[in-house]
């Protein structure tokens, strides 16, 4: 159930120049969130509605009552949460939205566009290590953060725009020459890496789930500042998604 909670800041870190790792108490987010949820985050001394920010929840901890948030600072949402310190309480929002799964095939590969790592190793958590784990990232100055990823999924295998990390390409790159029919895949990034997904592979592989990145008002459904066009009508991403059957989605009137 969606519910506006208080939690206070336990712990930062920046995993790598400009992308941090938040970890909160709060004790019902820890319990009932699940992989491909998320929650609207805000400083509680912010007085601007507007910088309540979606976040993909990265880890749970129910014994100890914490869950975990990585973000990129990209603007001014995030550099304010990038600058709380710990004992601070932030407004939490959640948890929010659908999860991945279930998943047509025991074998579950996942593809990931740099922070769309987030809510996979939340299912990496909940399901253990992926058979397969593609991480897509621009270059060298993502190395931190792809040593980051590794050490908590050895079994990424990366690869870099430039080539400066991993192997050249896309991390849709991973599912070239692969048989993919009796695979399920979990995929969170730009969207244009996943409509770039579904229109290479979608022919080859049944179940491709994909968790859709929209702007986001309320988070409870009731300002439809998030939807987006489906082959079952137009739904919400806070909601109804974030999680989709990529075979759902009108990829052509999706504005990336
Ligand atoms: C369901 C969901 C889960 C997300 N999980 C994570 C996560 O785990 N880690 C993470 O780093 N980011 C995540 N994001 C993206 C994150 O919400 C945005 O980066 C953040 O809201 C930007 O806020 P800002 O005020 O710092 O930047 P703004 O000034 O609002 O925007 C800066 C830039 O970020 C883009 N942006 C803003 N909001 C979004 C959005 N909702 N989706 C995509 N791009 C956006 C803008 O177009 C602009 O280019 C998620 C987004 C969604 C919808
Ligand atoms: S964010 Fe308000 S309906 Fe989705």
């Amino acid at each position: 159930m969606i519910r506006d909670y208080q939690a206070p800041l336990l712990a930062k870190e920046e995993v790598s120049p400009g992308i941090w790792r938040l970890s909160l108490e709060c004790p019902p987010i820890a319990r009932e969130a699940r992989p491909g949820n998320f929650v609207l985050l805000k400083a509680v001394s912010s007085s601007a509605p507007l910088l309540r920010r979606p976040l993909g929840v990265l880890e749970t901890d129910a014994e100890k009552g914490t869950f975990g948030v990585l973000f990129r600072v990209v603007g001014a949402g995030t550099e304010l949460l990038s600058g709380m310190a710990p004992g601070q309480i932030l407004s939490v929002r959640g948890p929010v939205g659908g999860q991945f799964g279930p998943f047509e095939h025991g074998r579950v590969w996942a593809v990931a566009g740099t922070l769309g790592v987030v809510p996979l190793l939340f299912l990496r958590q909940a399901r253990g290590a992926f058979d397969k784990l593609f991480l897509g990232v621009g270059n060298a100055g993502w190395r931190p953060f792809a040593e980051w990823v590794r050490a908590r999924a050895p079994e990424m295998e990366l690869f870099s725009d430039d080539g400066s990390l991993g192997k050249k390409g896309f991390a849709i790159d991973g599912l070239k020459d692969q048989a993919l029919e009796d695979v399920s895949l979990a995929v969170c990034g730009p969207n244009p890496m996943m409509k770039a997904l579904y229109g290479q592979y979608g022919a080859r592989c049944a179940d491709i789930q994909v968790s859709l990145e929209r702007r986001m008002g309320c988070g409870m459904g009731g300002c439809f500042g998030c939807v987006v066009d489906t082959e079952t009508g137009r739904r919400r991403v806070c909601i109804d998604g974030p999680v989709f059957q990529a075979r759902e989605v009108k990829w052509d009137e999706l504005h990336l």
